[in-house]
């Protein structure tokens, strides 16, 4: 990972685990969580959670526009990385077959799932104005966001 990047995520790996500390609540800790990435990454215009659901994916704690609630599991970009269980970066929304567009200024997006006790339990999704604005440097280190707040709820229910 180049040095810039992994000192973001380095230090907002440091502020998120201070911030969930002590606090054993879900929402509470993943809201705070979707706040430190839309303040504390440049460039980025929604952030937020989607929590799985039966056959769905239903929105969760986020900053940004409104957005879509409801989410088929294997549609978009967050329904296709939940069934896959694998993360997505998506340079270019437009290039993106079966795109859900919730901010019509979102032009890449990056796309996380949360797995605990062998399934996908949430997805993380960024959303940027700019194209390729997300890497696999950025993957890697949403991934070990991710991990800080899965490891603080190992019940995740
Ligand atoms: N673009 C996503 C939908 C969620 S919003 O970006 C917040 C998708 O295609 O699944």
């Amino acid at each position: 990972m180049g040095s810039e990047k992994r000192a973001v995520y380095g230090e907002l790996a440091d502020q998120l685990a201070a911030l969930v500390a002590g606090e054993p609540d879900l929402v509470a800790n993943s809201a705070n969580m979707a706040a430190l990435l839309y303040h504390g990454l440049s460039e980025v215009n929604w952030a937020g959670f989607y929590f799985a659901r039966e056959a769905e994916l239903v929105l969760g704690p986020f900053q940004g526009k409104p957005a879509c609630v409801r989410i088929a599991w294997g549609k978009g970009v967050v329904g296709t990385s939940a069934a896959r269980g694998a993360a997505i970066v998506v340079p270019d929304v437009d290039q993106f077959p079966g795109h859900i567009a919730c901010d019509a200024a979102s032009r890449s997006e990056l796309v996380v799932p949360l797995v605990a006790g062998g399934r996908v339990v949430a997805i993380l999704d960024l959303d940027s104005p700019r194209r390729s604005r997300f890497d696999d440097e950025d993957r890697a280190g949403v991934e070990r966001l991710v991990s800080v707040l899965l490891a603080h709820h190992p019940d995740w229910p």
